[in-house]
């Protein structure tokens, strides 16, 4: 009989394949930074998963993006785990957040100031005016985790092509929920969009725990 194999193996398995190249996480590292993320983040609620964090964790690492947009950041737990390599904590990189809460924001700012993120900015706005020509350079990696009052991850497919066709996409957009059951519908119409756009080189939709992901690799990875 094989054994299971662990969840930080399925993790490396995955980032692999989206690497298109072996990888293997410094899972120890991980551990350490997960723990200083629990002790120091206020965090009121999330769906994120351990298996969650671990992709983002590794996939942040990984793909090693020197900016980041979070779209829909919430409190900034969802998003810290793309920031888990210690270059982030001396300014060679940067993160921007957007969401239209507050409140919040607030503890987002609270959070990253806690955790000595170096360069980082937490915008009041909306995912779309976030995306286009706002005069702010093209983000490597774009985290998409909107859920708007009316219509919930509607927002998803106009974001993510108005991101790749700017004139030079973000070379990564990942989209939390895309294969959960409620959000099948706006799954397909992301995929639709996808499958139309140019710059749309590659995509992976993966149930890695009951939210998904998706993650699209533009032409200019
Ligand atoms: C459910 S939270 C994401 C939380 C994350 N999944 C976690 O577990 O940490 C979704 C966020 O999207 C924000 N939001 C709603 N409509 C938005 C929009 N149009 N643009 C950007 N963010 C939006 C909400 O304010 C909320 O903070």
């Amino acid at each position: 009989m094989s054994a299971q194999p662990s969840l930080e193996g399925v993790v490396d398995d995955v980032v692999s394949s989206i690497l298109g190249e072996d990888h293997a996480t410094d899972w120890d590292a991980f551990e350490q930074f997960s723990e200083l993320v629990h002790r120091l983040f206020v965090v009121p609620s999330t769906t994120i998963t351990p298996a969650m964090r671990r992709f983002f964790y590794a996939l942040g690492v990984a793909l090693s993006p020197t900016s980041v947009l979070a779209v829909g950041s919430y409190v900034g737990y969802a998003t810290i785990w793309f920031c888990g390599d210690p270059s982030w904590m001396d300014g060679a990189r940067s993160l921007r957040c957007v969401d239209p809460d507050p409140v919040a924001n607030r503890i987002a700012r609270r959070n990253f100031e806690a955790i000595g993120l170096a360069s980082w900015s937490v915008v009041d706005g909306t995912g779309l005016a976030s995306t286009g020509d706002d005069g702010t350079d093209t983000p490597d990696l774009v985290y998409v985790d909107l859920d708007d009052p009316v219509d919930r991850k509607a927002g998803y497919a106009p974001i993510c092509d108005a991101l790749l066709t700017r004139p030079e996409p973000p070379a990564t957009i990942v989209a939390h929920d895309m294969t959960a059951q409620p959000f099948l519908v706006d799954a397909d119409i992301l995929r639709s969009t996808l499958d139309a756009s140019p710059a749309a080189h590659r995509s992976w939709f993966l149930p890695l725990d009951d939210s998904g992901v998706a993650v699209i690799r533009s032409g200019a990875s």
